[in-house]
């Protein structure tokens, strides 16, 4: 039997900017997603998805999932009809949009995959197996989601012609809540929106992404300094560009007011958006409770966690 995982991450600078090109600051979370995979008699493989998930994440993401599957097999060299495989997933991440949950799946996947076809595999192979895998869901993803997903940690991570760029940033773990909405969104659809969007006004966009360049910048000088405060007010900035290129929602609006309401010291929307979950910065377990706890108190889920 061969075993795998990937983190959960959760992006605090940059989606949707990261995608042309941008630095994106993106972290993985202490939730992860695993798989088991066993060799099974029969025709193909058979996927056993125990994950906990928000409802109706799974339905939603079936068919994609299906198409992930069959590339991390292609990209891995891997003919299921040949060697039939159960695959298992299971961990402790609830799979939810905004979580990279995908990222996390398919990372696991790889992983579990080159254990039991004792295939040797690098974390730079697995990662490319996770992005092949990936873009069964996003289509064009930028290698983000996955990237955190297999290595962990804090990250700075830009997608450059020649191939994805990371620089791991050492930080000292801070608390984060993680509101979720409940509403399952489609990546591949969000940004294609953007890009619509983005060719409509070029001027416009052009000035918004200025404008985030020089957020990442200084967010990258911020955790360096482990300057809270200042990320702190960087992510409620990120958030305002964020709602400029359209891809917030009333639901994750209300949660971003909840978090600065009660104290947080930054809050946006984090990964695809318009739905999917909000990252507020809650250095201190009692700050953290207490917007967890006023989120939870809308009937919302809250998810504790740390950065870093
Ligand atoms: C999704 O978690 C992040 C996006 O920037 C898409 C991507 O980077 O591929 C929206």
């Amino acid at each position: 039997m061969g075993s795998g995982y990937g983190f959960g991450k959760t992006i605090v600078f940059g989606e949707h900017f990261v995608v042309y090109g941008l630095p994106a600051i993106a972290s993985a979370i202490t939730s992860k997603t695993t798989a088991r995979v066993k060799r099974i008699k029969g025709s193909n493989y058979k996927l056993v998805d125990n994950r906990p998930a928000t409802p109706g994440y799974k339905e939603k993401k079936k068919e994609q999932q299906l198409d992930s599957i069959r590339r991390i097999f292609e990209s891995l060299k891997i003919d299921p009809t040949e060697s039939p495989v159960e695959i298992e997933l299971a961990g402790d991440l609830i799979a939810a949009s905004g979580v990279g949950a995908s990222a996390a799946s398919c990372a696991a996947i790889a992983r579990a995959l080159n254990e039991e076809f004792s295939l040797g595999l690098s974390d730079e192979k697995i990662n490319e197996a996770a992005f092949e895998g990936e873009k069964g869901y996003h289509g064009t993803p930028s290698g983000i989601d996955n990237t955190a997903a297999v290595y962990g940690g804090l990250i700075k991570f830009t997608k450059t012609e020649t191939g994805p760029k990371m620089e791991r940033i050492r930080i000292k773990p801070v608390e984060i809540v993680l509101g979720n909405s409940g509403i399952t969104s489609n990546t591949t659809e969000v940004v294609a929106d953007v890009r619509r969007k983005k060719e409509e006004k070029p001027r416009e966009f052009e000035q918004i992404f200025k404008n985030y360049a020089r957020i990442a910048e200084e967010g990258v000088k911020a955790f360096k300094e482990n300057d809270t405060e200042k990320i702190g007010s960087l992510m409620n900035k990120n958030h305002s560009l964020l709602q400029k290129i359209g891809v917030s929602c009333p639901e994750l609006e209300e949660l971003v007011g909840i978090a600065r309401e009660n104290g947080a010291l930054g809050a946006k929307l984090t990964g695809t958006g318009r739905g999917g979950l909000i990252i507020a910065l809650t250095p201190g377990k009692e700050l953290q409770e207490r917007i967890a706890g006023a989120i939870e108190e809308t009937g919302k889920t809250a998810f504790r966690t740390r950065i870093g």
